[in-house]
């Protein structure tokens, strides 16, 4: 069964420079490459949804520029419908300024740019794509008010509601007790409810009304906390060599698993190694496997 999604979220241009190691404050470093990938964390998380198989439509803002003609015209090479991706005549296309170090580990400054002009108003626009989707998914590169718009229509839509808090900010419960599931990473589980430890901040989010808490910890894998209790789901190893966008590939293939039917377990499965195979390639968006390749990567998994 193909899935349905409807992604709304960031496009950025990702500028990315490889580097030995990161500089200190108030130092200069000479890096290695420079390389432009198209990146934004909702793009990217569309992307990998599409490259699974899934039907998606983003919802998004670009500038009346380059950089937004390609971010553009690449999505809809993926088969993303694009139709809601409007062009903003004021705010220049979001970008990324990336470094990346030689055991893969980034840095990631973005100028938001036009994202930041994506409204509610816009989203009100977009309502059928609301009514046709069987899974709703949106980060925090977009205001906060306009993720909430999203996650009230995709409510009354009967949506299931993906919500990736990066980069993180405090949200209330009148949010988070829509969101079915939570993905953020360990770091941004605390911030979220600034808790000083995970254990908290579990405990604060799952008092907060989330149903289903997805945290993922890179190398180690998964913390899936349900109302059956939690379980860690470890990650496949491989050798890194750039992380970015290994978030997006994970949340992508999961929501995928999940707009197909699997269970949470399989949907998580599929996500790791969505983002297991890519961190073993350069850049955002070029990194994100193709279902075929999940299929043969897990068939050579013990
Ligand atoms: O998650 C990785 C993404 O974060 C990059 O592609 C960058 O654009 C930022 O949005």
């Amino acid at each position: 069964m193909q899935g349905k999604l409807l992604v709304v979220g960031s496009l950025n241009m990702d500028l990315v420079v490889n580097v030995a190691r990161h500089p200190q404050i108030g130092e200069t470093i000479l890096g290695g490459k420079f390389t432009t990938f198209p990146g934004g964390k909702g793009a990217n998380q569309a992307v990998a949804a599409a490259r699974m198989g899934a039907a998606v439509t983003m919802i998004g803002r670009v500038g009346q520029d380059g950089f937004g003609d390609e971010l553009r015209a690449r999505a809809a090479e993926d088969g993303i419908n694009i139709q809601y991706v409007t062009v903003d005549k004021n705010e220049a296309t979001g970008i990324a300024l990336i470094t990346v170090d030689a055991l893969g580990q980034n840095t990631i400054v973005v100028a938001s740019g036009a994202n930041l002009a994506l409204t509610p108003q816009d989203l009100i626009t977009a309502k059928a794509a609301f009514a046709n989707a069987d899974v709703m998914i949106t980060q925090l590169e977009s205001p906060l008010e306009t993720v909430s718009e999203a996650v009230s229509l995709a409510a009354q839509h009967k949506l299931k509601i993906v919500l990736n808090p990066a980069p993180a900010q405090r949200l209330d419960a009148k949010l988070l007790s829509m969101i079915d599931y939570f993905i953020p990473n360990e770091r941004e589980a605390m911030q979220v409810v600034g808790a000083e430890t995970l254990e908290s901040a579990i405990d604060q989010l799952l008092a907060m009304g989330v149903k289903n808490l997805i945290i993922t910890l890179g190398e180690k894998g998964v913390l899936v906390v349900t109302a059956d209790g939690r379980r860690q789901i470890p990650a496949y190893p491989v050798i890194a060599i750039d992380t970015v966008a290994a978030g997006d590939a994970f949340v992508g293939a999961f929501a995928t698993g999940l707009a197909e039917g699997m269970s949470v377990e399989q949907s998580v499965q599929l996500g790791n190694a969505a983002a297991a195979i890519s961190v073993t390639r350069y850049g955002a968006q070029p990194s994100l496997p193709m279902r075929k390749e999940i299929k043969e990567f897990l068939g050579g998994q013990k």
